[in-house]
């Protein structure tokens, strides 16, 4: 036998085995009460076990032939020059707020004590890696019903040290990227999005990812897509992106891929900063890194994943879709979520406010729903400065952050992804309808 046969031979016992472990059942219809409707969820079939093995037979470990694909099918997918993969969304937005700190922008560059204009209501890696780099984070109040920042206010946070602006894209929902972007560019700020919620979702009729210097992903499982933990970093300016990956890969100055050499023409004959002339530029760092690459594993779980990524999107539209629908009629308990004008969106989650005077609190909802066995979240870290860790941290306050701290009290999340059905979505609504009117 040969060595391709066996291959053929083992991949064709893990589609039995994805089969026989792993394969949607031919269910008995839904049971309400019985089985859990869960927020999120992998999405996967045979496909993404079978590269996922395929990947482990090669034995390369490191990024290799799958993170090519993956990374050329990102590419492809947003139209842009680079699209590097790392280990987490988190260490995306690491890596792109990091990258603007760099020398090589001159005048341009994020240096400490600058400013960073954000949002309290959302995710803390959002904000952890402004203060990483010695940056202060500047926050807006957000808007009910679209929850992202209220753009009304941006002029007033600025100041002579206003640098950048660092936005996610709420659940999903595109900030008003009209508003911002014309911000940005008017005051020379480096825009970067936070797509991490966001696979999909368009800002009239363009990719949310493509609109700022730099734009961040994140594949953890509850994402659009997953490869388990990992992530990406947009750009599509390729300067830019070779700084990121320098700051990816240790910080080094030389940018060939793994299993390369001498791609620039000069490994053993540059001089670089008081080193020997001629020192091997494999091993000259022009910058304090970090090592936050993705494996070939996790490449190839992705690579599957991307030729699903219409059909989850459509999926996770038309769950948000029939929600909205399902809960129209309870609109005096609840602020139902609202697309920004001209975003299409491919929403991560279906959120909900109270309103004020509700009847019950959030609280007592987000337990009924539990006991339903309906999984709900809250709106990340709510209002994040009210988190332990970021209570004592340099930042500043424009305006306020009413509705923020309104979201943390009294907003939560319903799941959309794919793996719902319409029996599911009827199950939710129908238990928050009959909850809210007892109530
Ligand atoms: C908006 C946002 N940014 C960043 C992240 C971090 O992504 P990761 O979990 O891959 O580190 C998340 C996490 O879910 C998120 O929701």
């Amino acid at each position: 036998m040969t060595a391709n046969d066996l291959k053929a031979d083992i991949l064709a016992k893990v589609t039995e085995y994805y089969r026989l472990v792993h394969a949607p059942k031919q269910e008995a219809p839904f049971q309400a009460g019985t089985s859990r409707v869960q927020y999120a969820g992998r999405m996967f079939d045979e496909r993404e076990m079978v590269n996922l093995v395929d990947a482990s037979l090669d034995f390369w470990l490191t990024a290799g032939r799958f993170a090519e694909t993956f990374s050329g099918q990102l590419e492809d997918y947003y139209d842009v020059s680079d699209v590097i993969l790392v280990n987490s969304g988190s260490s995306a937005n690491l890596l792109a707020v990091t990258a603007l700190t760099d020398t090589a922008l001159g005048e341009r560059r994020l240096q400490p004590g600058d400013e960073v204009i954000t949002v309290a209501a959302g995710f803390p890696s959002t904000v952890a890696p402004i203060l990483q780099n010695q940056l202060v984070p500047v926050f807006l109040d957000v808007e009910l019903g679209t929850y992202n920042i209220d753009t009304t206010r941006l002029e007033e946070a600025l100041s002579a040290r206003t640098k950048a602006v660092f936005l996610a894209h709420t659940l999903g929902n595109p900030f008003n990227l009209d508003a911002v972007a014309a911000f940005a560019k008017r005051h020379g700020l480096w825009l970067i999005e936070d797509n991490c919620d966001a696979l999909g979702s368009r800002y009239r009729g363009k990719l949310t990812g493509t609109f700022g210097h730099i734009a961040t992903g994140s594949f953890y499982p509850a994402h659009h897509i997953t490869t388990g933990e990992g992530g990406c970093v947009i750009t599509d300016d390729p300067r830019l992106a070779r700084i990121i990956r320098s700051y990816r890969d240790w910080g080094r100055d030389c940018y060939c891929e793994g299993g390369e050499n001498n791609t620039c023409g000069c490994r053993f004959t540059k001089q670089f900063g008081t080193l020997p002339k001629g020192y091997d530029h494999k091993y000259v760092y022009s910058r304090i890194g970090y090592n936050l690459k993705m494996t070939d594993m996790q490449a190839a779980v992705g690579v599957a994943q991307m030729d699903k990524l219409e059909s989850f999107t459509a999926r996770r539209k038309r769950h948000f879709q029939m929600l909205c629908e399902g809960l129209k009629d309870l609109e005096e308990f609840f602020i139902l979520p609202r697309a920004t004008e001209h975003a299409d969106s491919s929403w991560f989650a279906f959120i909900l406010t109270l309103r004020e005077g509700a009847p019950f609190t959030r609280v007592e909802l987000a337990k009924h729903l539990d006991t339903a066995l309906i999984e709900t979240r809250g709106l990340f870290a709510g209002n994040l400065l009210r988190q332990p860790g970021y209570m004592a941290i340099p930042h500043r306050v424009v305006g306020g952050l009413d509705n923020t701290d309104f979201i943390m009290n009294n907003t939560l999340f319903l799941g959309v992804y794919p793996g719902l059905t319409p029996a599911k979505i009827d199950y939710v609504t129908d238990t928050i309808r009959k909850f809210a009117r007892k109530g």
